[in-house]
């Protein structure tokens, strides 16, 4: 597999009055083309600023450093102001957390894409226009004359998504990033945008890194996944190796608290993680788990994180895991 995505060593940190707070503490993600990756994890582990880091788009305050973030073997830290704009639209397409933060409110949608394909591929008014509403109708959206001219407040969730999906595509990207693409929608309109996802993915052959909290759609959608905890990736692998055989105790507990199909209706109440989320600004060295852990160790907390080999491709940064299957810190990434 051709490697497309490289990030190594990733920090992320928040300044403010009386220091800084890392919130990404050294993360590893790889992205090989083609295939879809998940990133999973609780609120606040770190995910979507993860992903901004991919396209170098930080909030006020936030710094970024990373011993590595490589796109198709290019230096993404290195881009000059041009390059940079490049690789937003050609390279990377991304699908906002928050829809609203896109669009502008004034704007009809269908001027929004079409203003999206003449600021990054370059076509004039009426190509543009003419390649807008094709975009429009390629992610499902009927009628698409009548949608270009509705207002972004007029369109339903799963109809802003698709337009969102349309934005982040016009100029044909080789990774699309999709930060929480169905968190806001209806089991049913969820489906269909992951099928649309899915759909695009297989035609254009891009790559596809997408997030979300929630387990059961990584599963249902991708080929690898990366499971996040306290700015950290703490396992990584196969996403059905990983079902199968969790090889971290943060992806256990993750696992087992997602309702089962069989326990739909019957109200069975899987139990939650026990403890809270670790908050950034307390966490020590070691593993951010450890606090909520019941396999910790005293060098738990000693320790650096870094991923641990257990099969080909299936990593984890548990060393108390990686003991009891007598894998070796490799140095290698995910
Ligand atoms: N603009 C900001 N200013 C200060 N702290 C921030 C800011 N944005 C994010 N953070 C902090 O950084 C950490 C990671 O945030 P991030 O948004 O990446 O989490 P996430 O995994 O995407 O969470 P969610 O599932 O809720 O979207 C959190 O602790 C968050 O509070
Ligand atoms: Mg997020």
């Amino acid at each position: 597999m051709t490697q497309l995505l490289r990030i190594e060593g990733l920090r992320i940190s928040f300044a403010h009055r009386t220091g800084s707070t890392d919130v990404v503490r050294g993360l590893d993600l790889e992205v090989n083309q083609g295939e879809t990756v998940g990133l999973v994890g609780e609120s606040g582990s770190g995910k979507s600023l993860s992903c901004r880091s991919i396209i170098r788009l930080m909030p006020p305050h936030a710094t970024m450093s990373a011993t590595r973030v490589e796109f198709e073997g290019r230096d993404v830290l290195g881009l000059s102001r041009t390059e940079l704009r490049a690789h937003r639209s050609r390279n990377v397409g991304m699908i906002f957390q928050d829809p609203f933060s896109c669009f502008d409110p004034t704007k009809r949608v269908g001027e929004q894409v079409a203003e999206t394909l003449r600021v990054n591929v370059g076509l004039d008014r009426d190509a543009a226009r003419e390649r807008a509403l094709a975009l429009l109708a390629s992610v499902d959206i009927d009628r698409p004359e009548q949608r270009f001219r509705a207002y972004p407040h007029e369109l339903s969730g799963g109809m802003r998504q698709r337009v969102m999906i349309a934005i982040a595509i016009s100029a044909g990207p080789k990774l699309l990033i999709a930060d929480e693409p169905t968190t806001a929608l209806d089991v049913t309109t969820q489906a269909q945008i992951l099928a649309l996802i899915e759909q695009l993915r297989r035609e254009s052959e891009m790559a596809v890194l997408l997030v979300s909290h929630d387990f059961g759609v990584i599963a249902q959608a991708c080929d690898r996944v990366a499971v996040m905890y306290g700015g950290h990736v703490v396992e990584a692998g196969p996403v059905d190796e990983v079902c199968a055989q969790p090889r971290h105790p943060y992806t256990r507990a993750l696992l087992e608290s997602i309702p089962s199909v069989e326990s739909a209706g019957r109200r069975v109440r899987r139990a939650g993680i026990p403890g809270q989320p670790p908050n950034p600004a307390e966490l020590g060295p070691g593993c951010p788990f450890a606090e909520r852990c019941a396999h910790v160790r005293a060098s738990c907390r000693e320790v650096d994180m870094s991923l641990i080999r257990v099969t080909e491709g299936h990593l984890t940064a548990c060393p108390v895991v990686a003991d009891s299957l007598g894998a070796v810190a490799t140095g290698v990434r995910p």
